[in-house]
């Protein structure tokens, strides 16, 4: 089965095509490349010595995506492509909202034309605002705290009514933790533009010494030693909940949606600590004020992916900096 990947030069929808792949199904990649490099494709070439069919081009773009379905007979989307800094969608909320929103709606309706039913989500944690319990179920009321968050928020509900209009439509929404990690080649990771927001690719960098210290936001958060707590998820076993989570439903219809963590929390000094083990390099760090909008702890129940799809997450916090280690100090620039 042809399905399309979009996205599939990104972080996940790199690692996720290589376990399509794996699993029997032909990955076919569509990305505008505008945060990744065309170099992933080599990567891609060298881990599964399968040359992937790659399409430049952009979601919004509905003639290249309609020209590329009947191409190559795609019968299923796997939708990756989006923007995704948290600080930037509060600074240029419309570019969230047409990229993320107008995109996807672009991308179903083009689908649509094309008879293409079935549609894979990258949705995020992000979508359970501050948690009212943990750990955090499906059925946790959503809400958004900023404009990256609303997208996320509204494409699920485009997926819910879009499902409603044909009882062929199938959408999984995937509820993402905290992905980190990279491939045990240490040949495909994830290297941020610019300056990283996020915790893992702080830390590399600053093992590596590109960044001098790591500043922890916050130290006086009710949590084990005060710091944030997040379940943090290896890129290996997020790429697996995606086929399982369509191998396990590719000829049901409705709307369904998953979370995929491991249901640990881990904290922030524990995060450094583990990855100090790994590079064998003392990281340094300094506590600094609490981050705007964040909170505390946030895990996940994953007890629903367990039940349904039969998966659940391997690896632990060691494989998840072993292999960061492995892919920054292999590339520490990246792919550029
Ligand atoms: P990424 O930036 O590495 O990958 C996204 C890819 O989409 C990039 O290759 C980019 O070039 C492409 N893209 C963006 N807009 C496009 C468009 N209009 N047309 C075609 N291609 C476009 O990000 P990622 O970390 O791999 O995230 C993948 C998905 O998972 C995103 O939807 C993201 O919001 C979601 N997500 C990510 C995280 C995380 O921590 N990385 C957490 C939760 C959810
Ligand atoms: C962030 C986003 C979330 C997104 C997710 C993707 C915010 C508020 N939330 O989540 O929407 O889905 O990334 O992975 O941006 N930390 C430090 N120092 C740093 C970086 C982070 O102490 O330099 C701490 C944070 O305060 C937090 C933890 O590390 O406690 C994890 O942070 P991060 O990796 O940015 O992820 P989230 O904030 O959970």
């Amino acid at each position: 089965m042809n399905v399309l990947v979009t996205g599939g030069t990104g972080y996940i929808g790199s690692h996720t095509c290589l376990a399509l792949l794996d699993a029997g199904y032909t990955p076919v990649i569509y990305d505008n490349l505008s945060n990744s490099s065309i170099k992933v494709l080599d990567q891609l070439s060298k881990i599964s010595s399968h040359t992937f069919d790659f399409i430049e081009g952009d979601i919004a773009d509905s003639k290249k995506l309609k020209a590329t379905f009947e191409q190559y007979n795609i019968e299923a989307v796997f939708h990756f492509a989006s923007l995704k800094a948290v600080g930037e969608s509060t600074e240029q909320p419309l570019s969230y909202y047409r990229n993320n929103v107008a995109g996807t709606v672009t991308l179903l309706e083009t689908m649509q034309s094309c008879g293409i039913n079935k549609i894979i989500f990258s949705s995020s944690a992000t979508v359970y605002g501050d948690p009212q319990y943990l750990p955090i179920d499906e059925q946790h009321p959503i809400t958004a705290t900023n404009p990256y968050g609303w997208t996320k928020v509204m494409v699920e509900q485009i997926l819910v009514d879009w499902c409603k209009t044909d009882y062929q439509h199938l959408a999984i929404a995937l509820r993402y933790f905290n992905p980190v990690g990279a491939h045990p080649s240490g040949l495909l990771g994830e290297s941020p533009n610019g300056i990283p927001n996020n915790l893992m690719p702080f830390i590399a960098q600053t093992a590596v010494g590109k960044r001098e210290f790591v500043s922890i936001f916050g130290n006086d958060y009710n949590t084990k030693d005060g710091t944030g707590v997040r379940d943090y998820i290896h890129i290996t076993d997020l790429a697996a909940g995606h086929v399982a989570a369509f191998s396990t439903h590719q000829n049901d219809s409705g709307s369904l949606v998953y979370n995929l963590g491991t249901g640990k929390g881990y904290s922030v000094l524990e995060i450094i600590n583990a990855f100090s083990e790994s590079a064998n390099i003392e990281i340094k760090y300094k506590f600094a004020p609490r981050r705007a909008g964040d909170i505390a702890s946030n895990f996940a129940d994953a007890s629903l992916a367990k039940k349904n799809l039969g998966w659940t997450a391997q690896l632990n916090i060691e494989a998840m900096t072993d292999d960061t280690w492995h892919w920054q100090s292999k590339y520490p620039n990246g792919l550029e």
